[in-house]
């Protein structure tokens, strides 16, 4: 939702493009190795020469840290790491000074166990918040505590079964994610008043929305019943008893009343949704049923993913091509695209995508070229803009993200090779995008001067903030220009998009076009030259190159364009 009666939230934030931070690996002002709210206010007008319109922050509030901020002690404050409401005060005023607006991470799926509410909950089977999580006995006919025995057959994202017994009440609470996050009762109309209050605690104050942690997942079957079984697998599959959950569009239109309806101004809200599908990302966006302005899908993210998402494969592009055309073409009259490659959640695209040894700085462009001139709203991971790559972790020690460490004991324990399982897990942990931002050559890549709570990677001498910057022709001037143009140019922020060549191996090819304007972009996803053999191909000869990541326009050939390695290229007419 937008603001009160638009009811076209759709092309809203079609021209902006959004920045996410990770607070703890941003900037270090105070010299304990994790970066803080004054270290990102350092940083404001490096996000304005970026160009970028608005910041997302991921989780900044009180947190045991058991997923790095996720798992939320306190809705309502500043973790002290972080530092001070005073100073998210100030940082939220130095980005609208500049411009900028500021959307908040929304993580209502679950809190902290160490909430307070999480507190009274587990202290009786009778406290008035009892029922603000959900509690259940064991099985029956099985012993409470006992393996086998908890109250459903799910298991967590994070590894192990999704129930944890408390022995003081004898009974099991509910936590998709790992057990130090807890699942909130969304059935409880108290749970979520409460969450309405909070919400409007801080639009209060001035932010300017919000990106809902795993929002899909916040209502449950009631029932609670076990999920379908994998031969082979532990645990049942709860997911079909809990995303999009039977109450879940109702929450979502209370959540408008109470909260986003009260506000007059243009508010962004985008719902963190996996396993979302194009018709259900058309009703999020609806104003009559979820009324976000759009979701972020992770079909993208999951082409190329083999038996799982430690299992990554060398990647089809004509799957990749498929899947972006199926949603570029399904949200074209209704509904609105979250563009991304990478977050928190990503190993770094350029590693997985595109090429991080000779043709990194190539292939980064050409991943921003090939998302950035999609219809949609563009997200920019921390780092992404400098071609950040994964980090070749020396031992599974080096790892910190609680879904790597626990898949990594649990695969060690069923009896895995533990190199091997270093070897999935530098090519897909989390904490690949989760090491701190490089922004100069000096040690620590200038985060820190202190030691941070996760190395830097090495390569910081060689790909850092202060280097793209004063290289013109670098990743991050590619992205600049890429912000610069969308909001410059109605095609591409409007654009209507076709792709041309959905069987080719290796160039993704498509137009947008918007009125008598039209793009074509051309990018090679190989290091090896390639034919873009598009339709009509002359009606392009003495078109203008808008970007590229070459000097000059690709060659004619017969029959279309001959394409350099990794070449990325929109042509404008
Ligand atoms: C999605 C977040 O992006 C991820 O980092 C987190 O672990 C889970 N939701 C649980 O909050």
């Amino acid at each position: 939702m937008s603001a009160r009666g638009d009811r076209s939230p759709a092309p809203r934030w079609a021209a902006s493009t959004v920045y996410q931070i990770y607070p703890r690996s941003f900037a270090d002002a105070n010299g304990d190795g994790f970066g803080d709210l004054r270290g990102i206010l350092g940083r404001v007008d490096y996000l304005a020469r970026l160009g970028v319109d608005v910041v997302w922050l991921s989780p900044i509030y009180p947190s045991p840290d058991a997923d790095n901020g996720y798992d939320i002690s306190d809705y309502e404050g500043v973790d002290p790491r972080y530092g001070s409401l005073a100073d998210f005060d100030e940082l939220l005023a130095a980005l609208h000074a500049r411009g900028m607006k500021l959307i908040m991470d929304l993580v209502v799926n679950h809190t902290s166990d160490e909430h307070a509410w999480f507190a009274a909950s587990r202290s009786s089977r009778s406290d008035a918040k009892r029922d603000w999580y959900f509690w259940r006995p064991a099985r029956p006919g099985a012993t409470p505590g006992e393996r086998g025995a908890e109250p459903n057959n799910w298991g967590s994202f994070f590894s192990g079964p999704a129930w944890q017994f408390d022995p003081a009440t004898g009974e099991y609470y509910l936590h998709v994610f790992s057990r130090k996050q807890p699942d909130l009762n969304w059935e409880n109309a108290d749970v979520r008043a409460a969450i309405h209050a909070m919400m409007r605690g801080w639009l209060d104050r001035g932010v300017d929305g919000f990106r809902m942690d795993v929002i899909n997942m916040i209502s449950k079957d009631a029932a609670l019943p076990d999920g379908p079984t994998i031969p082979g697998m532990r645990y049942g599959i709860g997911v079909p008893h809990f995303v999009g959950g039977p109450r879940l569009y109702e929450y979502l239109a209370e959540m408008r009343r109470e909260v986003f309806a009260r506000y007059d101004r243009a508010l962004l809200t985008v719902g963190e949704t996996p396993l979302v599908t194009v018709e259900q990302a058309r009703r999020f966006c609806d104003p009559e049923h979820g009324g976000l302005d759009m979701v972020f899908s992770f079909e993208h993210v999951m082409a190329d993913y083999g038996a799982s998402k430690f299992d990554l494969r060398p990647l089809d592009l004509r799957k990749l091509k498929a899947i972006f055309t199926r949603w570029q073409e399904g949200l074209a009259d209704a509904g609105w695209n979250s563009l991304y490659w990478d977050n928190h959640d990503q190993p770094r695209a350029v590693s997985r995508f595109g090429d991080d040894g000779v043709h990194r700085v190539r292939s980064a462009k050409l991943l921003a070229t090939a998302l950035h001139l999609l219809r949609g709203t563009p997200y920019v991971y921390q780092g992404e803009e400098l071609g950040m790559t994964n980090v070749r972790f020396a031992a599974l020690g080096d790892l910190r993200d609680v879904e790597s460490r626990n898949f990594a004991e649990e695969a060690i324990a069923a009896g895995a090779d533990p190199e091997a399982v270093l070897a999935q897990l530098r090519a897909a942990s989390r904490d690949n995008a989760r090491t701190p931002m490089q922004w100069d050559a000096s040690p620590n890549a200038g985060f820190s001067r202190g030691s941070p709570w996760i190395a830097v990677n090495p390569n910081y001498r060689e790909i850092n903030a202060a280097a793209v910057e004063a290289d013109p022709d670098s990743v991050f001037h590619h992205y600049r220009r890429l912000v610069a143009l969308r909001r410059s140019d109605p095609v591409v922020a409007l654009g209507a998009y076709r792709e041309l060549l959905p069987d080719d191996e290796r160039v993704f090819a498509f137009t947008r076009t918007r009125g008598a304007e039209a793009l074509l972009v051309l990018c090679n996803f190989s290091g090896a030259e390639a034919l873009a053999a598009v339709p009509r191909a002359r009606d392009w000869a003495a078109a203008a190159v808008a970007l590229s990541n070459y000097a000059g326009a690709p060659a004619m050939a017969d029959g279309g364009f001959r394409l350099r390695p990794w070449e990325a290229v929109a042509l404008r007419r």
